[in-house]
């Protein structure tokens, strides 16, 4: 039986939920389910806003049909091109041979690679602010390069201020017999899902987001109507202010997350006994989370709200452990600026995993890498705790007001400390924490390390050290 939601007086949604697939995109875990959203005008033209996935299509139909009657399909609408709403246009044209679709170059292209039926005899081409009546209600067409393909255009429909957005402004999560967002509790049920979908779908594009932003700002848009989720027709500026924050890469919340990558726990317990710390200097709300169990996505979602990160990793194959080095190369992807970091390393005989993070995450523009970091070796250690501290007050200095640094001074001396990699094994020789099992001192210098004091691990002289870089 058809599953139909009137939005206004001629406008339905014909969509369909999946609550069966696991991975959206094959990539991201979707709990709550998400919805494929198709709109169906019934004006003097009917006029159908894209399709859905494959596997909903069953539903699709019967919506098409409950609505339209015996009612010819005359326009189809497409805004984006990824199988997730077109991937059941060839059979809609079987159903309603005589279907006009209104698309842009780039679509009809794309149409051509997906498909095999004849799109240039059915096509009706639009361009950059072109118009198409369908009877009461006149649509204007704008490009949205990038949210989420090159390809995607969005429809302003006049009369009734209604935005079909594609992509922006959807969310991960089912319909749930509420449609609109004003019908359901936005920040506690639904805004997690909002960030995840958008970071992860589009947080790439924030340019182009931005772009797509400046575009609706001259619009007088009442309702919109995205690919996915809920329809919004009130607080309409709430999302866009979201929309602004995440776009821009500005932090939501003045807030610490800490991710760490652990093989037996040494890491991960370093990073409890600091985020405890952070606490006791006033710092609220934070997260921590293991990237080898919380999937990446939720943590490129936590990355963007917050306004600082702790990045803690064991050294796994003379590398990064392999968890963290997936989720610093998926943040890379994903663009991530403005935001405070904070290292953490661990490697029982030759740490690498800090020098290689801070590697990564010096590609991305406009981040802060605090000076102060700890490295483990195997396990924190009572005598580190004075380093823990420095760290905890790097952080608690930046992210919570009037919080005095007393330990600033002592934080930067160490900061300036420098590290000496040994070219042979990869050993690294740390200033501040020296080699007391062999005499040297923590805090002694480089130039004042024995000339005859020779690497701990493989035998070689000082010379075969080099500044790390
Ligand atoms: Fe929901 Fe980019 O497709």
């Amino acid at each position: 039986m058809q599953f139909v939601k009137k939005i206004s007086e001629e406008l339905y949604w014909v969509g369909a939920n999946d609550r069966r697939l696991a991975l959206f995109e094959n990539v991201y875990p979707i709990p709550r389910g998400v919805s494929y959203n198709s709109y169906l005008w019934t004006d003097e033209k009917t006029v159908l806003f894209d399709t859905v996935d494959k596997a909903v299509s069953h539903q699709f139909f019967e919506n098409i049909q409950a609505v339209l009657g015996d009612r010819p399909l005359d326009y189809l609408v497409v805004t984006h091109m990824e199988p997730d709403h077109c991937a059941v246009i060839d059979e809609l044209v079987l159903r309603y041979p005589n279907v006009k679709i209104i698309c842009n170059t780039k679509i009809q292209g794309l149409i051509k690679q997906f498909f095999d039926f004849d799109i240039d005899s059915r096509a009706v081409i639009v361009k950059e602010k072109d118009t198409f009546s369908s009877g009461k209600h006149t649509f204007t067409f704008v490009s949205a390069p990038m949210v989420h393909w090159p390809e995607v255009m969005v429809a302003y429909e006049s009369t009734e201020g209604i935005l079909f957005s594609a992509d922006a402004f959807g969310t991960f999560g089912a319909i749930n017999g509420n449609i609109f967002a004003d019908e359901v509790n936005i920040d506690r049920d639904w805004m997690d899902d909002y960030r995840r979908y958008y970071t992860n779908i589009v947080g790439k594009y924030g340019v182009q987001v931005q772009a797509l932003l400046k575009k609706a700002a001259g619009l007088d848009i009442k309702m919109i109507c995205p690919l996915h989720g809920l329809i919004w027709r009130e607080n309409i500026g709430e999302l866009i202010e979201k929309y602004q924050l995440w776009s821009s890469y500005t932090p939501e919340d003045a807030a610490v997350t800490l991710f760490y990558g652990s093989i037996y726990g040494n890491t991960e317990n370093a990073v409890d006994i600091l985020a405890g710390k952070l606490a006791d200097r006033g710092v609220k709300n934070i997260t921590v989370y293991d990237a080898s169990v919380t999937h990446a996505s939720y943590l490129i979602s936590e990355a963007f709200r917050c306004s600082h990160i702790v990045f803690a990793s064991a050294t796994y194959n003379n590398g990064i452990f392999v968890s963290m080095e997936n989720l610093l190369h998926d943040l890379a992807a994903h663009n991530l600026q403005n935001r405070t970091m904070a290292i953490i390393q661990n490697g029982s005989w030759s740490p690498a995993s800090g020098r290689l993070m801070k590697e990564i995450l010096s590609s991305l523009k406009n981040n802060t890498i605090l000076e102060e970091e700890l490295t483990l070796k195997s396990s924190l250690k009572p005598e580190q705790e004075q380093s823990l501290d420095a760290l905890a007050d790097a952080i608690a200095a930046s992210v919570v007001p009037g919080f005095e640094n007393e330990k600033k001074d002592e934080g930067k001396e160490n900061g300036s400390m420098k590290k000496y990699v040994c070219d042979v094994c990869g050993y690294v020789y740390d200033e501040a924490e020296g080699d007391p099992d062999n005499g040297v001192a923590a805090g002694t210098k480089w130039e004042d390390v024995p000339e005859d004091w020779v690497c701990p691990l493989c035998g070689v002289g000082k010379d075969q050290f080099s500044e790390e870089a």
